[in-house]
């Protein structure tokens, strides 16, 4: 590591930060370390370069040749947004903030029509975090021993105005961790993380400058730590509190809430806050129902679950001896399926007997009760739903379905009450995504 340039007459000794006047424009295939090392000579070990993505788009040839019209030119960069988008974020006017397949959320997904000629647009470097390591090896095989940060622009969403970050990273430290430490005046930090590649992105961005066509600068004078990935500054979805979004977002929110929901059969031992199942089974409760009722109810089962479990159990290897089934064969069966016994919480659904119209007919009368039961339905969805946009992971189970008359007398519930199944909760081990629409559902007469 090299030592810290001298500071000026009184002032501390800190980093700085300096330009690497004099590259080309880039075009693919050229060689940007080489470029480096013949326009930065006094380049030194322990010093950070910092690159524009840019230009390592550039020399990797990610340029997507476009007409020069700047309408087509347009038309054909929306479709590369399109193509380089995983998840729309938010959409105002005509920005759109996506998530790209490298995790990165920005607008435009990354896609570059500035800094480029007119007849081509620029897609971020396929890996950014690879293409960083092969610069820094470049420069270990001319004897340097030297960090290489890639960083692309970003906005942010509570704050004015763009900010560089780090999107490649090799040999620098890009978030150092303070959660253990304790501060000067003994306070144990909690959730500290500083996202140091992110700062010294952000401070290389100063002398490089959006116009000036200074695609890289060096930091010097900074530890730059153990080697980490610029993946590790980008938040698990798990993790992302915002996800869902506010206001413009919402009903993208909604839609995606929907897509996250899947069958989940294995959970962490993360306890459910109650506060949150009860803030679901609100939302779930707002669902249709016939006749202005509120005809759903969902038992939390909690000191009942193995006396309710075992009950079922009896009752199902009951009905398996009944078809003829073997005793083993029915242990067999019955051995399998241990959601509800492991899942943190389990919810039994009802549809109460409220507010039925009655019938003189069969006809009439077997409709209102699965005009109530799919009622439930909606209802259990939308608990399903509204767990998944808690980051709670959910098994829909039809097993109390099979023996209502059990399941009521050891819940002592009415005997109106028809249970839906049951759910099983907990916080998902695999995290929750979103999956893609199904197609062809929608049949046109
Ligand atoms: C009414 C109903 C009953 C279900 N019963 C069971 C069940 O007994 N055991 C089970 O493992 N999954 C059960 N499922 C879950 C389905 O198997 C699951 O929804 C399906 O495999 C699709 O997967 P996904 O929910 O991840 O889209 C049930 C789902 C519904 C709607």
């Amino acid at each position: 590591m090299s030592e810290p340039l001298p500071a000026g007459p009184s002032a501390p000794v800190g980093v700085s930060i300096h330009p690497v006047p004099g590259l080309p424009d880039f075009r693919p295939g050229d060689d940007l370390a080489a470029a480096v090392l013949t326009a930065a000579p006094w380049l030194a070990d322990g010093d950070v370069v910092v690159v524009t993505s840019k230009a390592v788009s550039k020399v990797e040839g990610r340029l997507v040749p476009t007409p020069t019209d700047p309408e087509q030119r347009e038309a054909v960069r929306r479709e590369l947004v399109d193509a380089e988008t995983v998840r729309i974020v938010a959409v105002h006017g005509r920005t759109r903030i996506v998530e790209n397949r490298l995790g990165i959320v920005a607008a435009a997904a990354g896609v570059d029509a500035s800094n480029v000629r007119t007849d081509e647009i620029a897609l971020l470097p396929l890996d950014p975090d690879a293409s960083a390591r092969g610069l820094r090896d470049r420069f270990g095989a001319a004897g340097l021993d030297v960090g290489v940060l890639i960083t692309d622009t970003q906005g942010r969403a509570w704050r004015n105005g763009v900010v560089d970050v780090a999107i490649g990273a090799s040999g620098v430290e890009v978030l150092a961790d303070h959660r253990e430490k304790v501060d000067a005046f003994g306070n144990q930090l909690v959730v500290t993380q500083v996202a140091v590649g992110d700062e010294i992105a952000a401070a290389a961005e100063l002398v490089k400058g959006k116009l000036a066509a200074v695609p890289v600068a060096v930091l010097r004078g900074w530890r730059a730590g153990p080697d980490q990935a610029a993946r590790t500054l980008l938040r698990p979805a798990a993790e992302d509190l915002f996800r869902l979004g506010t206001d413009l977002a919402i009903a993208r929110g909604r839609a995606e809430a929907v897509l996250v929901r899947r069958t989940v059969r294995t959970f962490t031992d993360e306890p459910v806050d109650p506060d949150v199942l009860a803030r679901a089974v609100g939302a779930a409760l707002t669902a249709p129902a016939p006749h202005h009722t509120k005809p759903v109810r969902f038992v939390r089962v909690h000191e009942r679950r193995h006396a309710l479990l075992d009950a079922m159990q009896q009752a199902w290897e009951a009905d398996l001896a009944a078809d003829g089934w073997a005793p083993d064969r029915v242990a067999r069966r019955v051995a399998r399926g241990a959601v509800l016994r492991d899942a943190p919480e389990i919810v039994v659904p009802f549809v109460t007997g409220e507010g039925r119209h009655g019938y003189p007919d069969g006809r009439r009368s077997a409709a209102e009760e699965r005009m109530f039961t799919v009622a439930g339905g909606a209802a259990v969805q939308g608990l399903l739903v509204a767990l998944a946009a808690e980051g709670l992971g959910s098994a829909w189970i039809s097993s109390t379905m099979f023996a209502p008359d059990v399941v009521r007398r050891v819940l002592d519930v009415p005997d109106d009450w028809a249970p839906l199944g049951a759910v099983g909760l907990g916080y998902p081990v695999e995290p929750l995504t979103p999956r893609p629409p199904v197609a062809d559902g929608l049949v046109q007469r």
